[in-house]
């Protein structure tokens, strides 16, 4: 990074900073003195991508662009070079990551680059930038993993990269994630679900699930608008598949065009209609079973066994989440870890 830079990412950061402690004062009142407050970058500078230079990086990262917002083009099951054709489905990873990675609560990818390598509790082992976006195409697209030297997989990498030039790496980013909105304390209920979804998603996403293709003849053109379930969507073992992830991704982003700052669905609806989604059958990942070595760091809502409490799979896919978190929390305590049985 040139001094530069440097210096105008530190201004911004400093501004944003400046801005945050502004509006806490205005709401606090207090002569204490505020805490010292963490790096939270709330405006995400990012590069212009089409004003990058022609050189080699910049055309990297360009590519890298295309592949997350066309996806189903570059490397999908369909194209015509068997060899690039390692998404397992014709979705492309700016369906999910909106905006190819730059809308808040949109599952961003800003900051990303940052957040490597580590810890990943899903493997067991220290994850590298690089594993974890093999892991969404081999759950969430999926499909098969890529090396890291193939020339698809270093722009995408160049492109997380560009992302988060000015994003500090102790920083952590305002709308993460896809938000977190308060839990039920019933199960979240698929069948009242599946009228929410007649009234607030079959009109894009069809009756049936399958989305629309933008050409009826050429997969490899993609989806208008995405599939939900069935045989070219995520499979059991991405993160989306987990109701938390996708109730709250719902809620801040769907019908397409929704914002966390107004959400068109009340929680309740977003609850009912993610179990809904996900009572529908979609593509199995082989071996997740395996997930999680030490059990007790398993997410509470990953749909598939086996689990370190006693609470049913079920009650691990609607909900409701209290009492099973309740139940890890004394495990942990008692337990220390649970290995996996299936991991020996
Ligand atoms: C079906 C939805 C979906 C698709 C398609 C998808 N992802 Fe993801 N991705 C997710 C979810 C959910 C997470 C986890 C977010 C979290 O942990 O909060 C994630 C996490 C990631 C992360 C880690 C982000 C971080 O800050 O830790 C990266 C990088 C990533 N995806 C890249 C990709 C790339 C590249 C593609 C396309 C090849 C892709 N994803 C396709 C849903 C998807
Ligand atoms: C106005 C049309 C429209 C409506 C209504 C709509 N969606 Fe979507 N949805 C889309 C589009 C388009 C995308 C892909 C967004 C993109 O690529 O930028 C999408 C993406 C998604 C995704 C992530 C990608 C995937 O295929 O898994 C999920 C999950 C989703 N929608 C669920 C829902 C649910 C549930 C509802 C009803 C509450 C809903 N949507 C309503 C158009 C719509």
């Amino acid at each position: 990074m040139t001094r530069h830079v440097f210096y105008r990412l530190t201004v911004i950061v400093g501004l944003a900073v400046a801005l945050a402690c502004s509006t806490q004062r205005a709401f606090a009142q207090t002569d204490a003195a505020p805490p010292l407050p963490k790096t939270d970058v709330v405006v995400w500078h990012v590069p212009a991508f089409d004003a990058l230079p022609d050189d080699e990086n910049g055309r990297l990262a360009r590519y890298g662009r295309s592949i997350i917002e066309a996806t189903y083009a570059h490397i999908g099951p369909d194209v015509a070079n068997p060899a690039a054709r390692y998404a397992g489905n014709n979705l492309a990873c700016a369906n999910c990551h909106l905006r190819a990675g730059l809308k808040k609560f949109g599952l961003p990818l800003i900051g990303a680059s940052a957040d490597y390598p580590a810890y990943s509790a899903r493997s067991g082992t220290v994850s590298s930038l690089f594993d974890r976006v093999n892991q969404c195409l081999k759950r969430s697209m999926n499909g098969q993993p890529m090396r890291e030297e193939d020339r698809p997989m270093q722009a995408i990498l160049a492109y997380l990269d560009v992302l988060s030039t000015n994003i500090p790496a102790d920083a952590t980013i305002t709308g993460a994630g896809a938000g977190a909105m308060p839990e039920l304390d019933r199960a979240a209920d698929p069948s009242r679900g599946a009228i929410v979804y007649a009234r607030n998603c079959a009109d894009c996403h069809r009756r049936d699930g399958l989305g629309v293709r933008r050409n009826a003849v050429l997969p490899e053109m993609g989806y208008a608008v995405p599939p939900l379930w069935g045989p070219d969507s995520f499979n059991d073992g991405a993160g989306t598949a987990r109701l938390i992830t996708l109730a709250n991704f719902v809620h801040d982003n769907m019908p397409n065009g929704t914002s966390w700052i107004a959400p068109t669905l009340n929680p309740d609806d977003a609850w009912d209609v993610a179990a809904f989604v996900l009572s529908q059958p979609r593509p199995q990942l082989a071996g997740i079973e395996r997930d999680f070595p030490d059990l007790l760091l398993k997410p509470v809502d990953a749909p598939y066994p086996p689990y370190a409490d006693r609470f049913p799979v079920e009650q691990h896919r609607f909900g409701p989440f209290a009492p099973i978190r309740a139940d890890i929390a004394r495990l942990k305590e008692t337990r220390g870890e649970i290995p996996n049985p299936n991991i020996r």
